[in-house]
């Protein structure tokens, strides 16, 4: 059987890069489950739906029959100081076909999608969409394997908040991830100003749409602040994704390097 590692966290913990560099590292494919509800609230979004009342049935119905696929397009060891030989690969997200990459990464997604999150027709559709493409990367053996890499079996990472507990229980290698709130806003405030030229997406029926205004980023205090609100809304709803696992290894990753951590993991995962 094919080796599963759940990487679990809350907003901004760093899941993403370091299952990322985790997946190359080990030559085993990748998926980014939050994406996948990214690509639910985009489509809700198009559909103003901003709400979990009417509609999302129907929503639950369309991304269940969407196509949604994750390219890892591995990339070049870097050599800087904080990276080592650690490579981060990019990840293209495609929705039915089309490039979303970026546009799931808006302000508008970010304050919408827990609410979307909460769903339980919602988790229910992303939850086959995660097994399928899992299924999909393990058969298809992503990244091109390092020599290290050669005594490992095959397998796939998945970054997200219930992959240990509820969509692989049965992981070979569960990691909960967390750092300060602080230390995640800094974070998320850097991926935000790479982002500025990313136009803001409008509803298409919205008279308004082209006499919109840019959108207006926010501080760090501001993003700390939407951080706490997103990891109270994702800790307190019923039936909350956000659980550690009880065979879950807690890395708090405030005070380690990018490479620490990475080496950590796949050290675990080589044991
Ligand atoms: O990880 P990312 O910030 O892209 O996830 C976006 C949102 O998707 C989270 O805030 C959470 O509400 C939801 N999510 C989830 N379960 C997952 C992954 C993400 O509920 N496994």
């Amino acid at each position: 059987r094919d080796f599963t590692i759940a990487i679990d966290g809350p907003a901004a913990s760093g899941k993403s890069s370091t299952a990322r560099a985790v997946a190359q590292e080990l030559g085993f494919g990748y998926i980014d489950s939050g994406s996948i509800y990214r690509c639910a609230t985009l489509l809700a979004l198009r559909q103003n739906i901003t709400d979990t009342g009417e509609g999302i049935g129907s929503l639950a119905d369309l991304i269940s029959h969407a196509k949604v696929d994750i390219k890892v397009r591995p990339s070049k060891s870097h050599q800087t100081p904080s990276l080592g030989r650690l490579a981060v690969p990019d990840v293209q997200v495609l929705l039915d076909g089309e490039d979303v990459s970026r546009e799931i990464r808006t302000p508008e997604v970010n304050r919408l999608v827990a609410k979307i999150a909460s769903d339980s027709s919602i988790r229910e559709a992303v939850l086959h969409i995660q097994r399928k493409l899992a299924a999909d990367a393990e058969s298809r053996s992503t990244t091109s394997r390092s020599v290290d890499a050669e005594d490992m079996p095959g397998g796939v990472v998945m970054d997200g908040r219930d992959i240990g507990t509820t969509i692989f229980p049965g992981a070979e290698l569960k990691i909960y991830l967390d750092a300060s709130a602080m230390a995640r806003a800094i974070r998320r405030w850097d991926e935000m100003n790479q982002m500025k030229d990313v136009p803001v997406q409008k509803p298409a029926h919205d008279p308004e749409a082209s006499a919109a205004p840019a959108a207006v980023y926010p501080s760090v205090e501001e993003i700390a602040r939407e951080l706490e609100a997103r990891d109270y809304a994702d800790i307190n709803r019923e039936n909350s994704p956000l659980r550690i696992a009880p065979d879950a290894v807690v890395i708090d990753n405030t005070n380690l390097t990018f490479a620490q951590q990475v080496y950590t993991i796949t050290d675990l995962a080589r044991e």
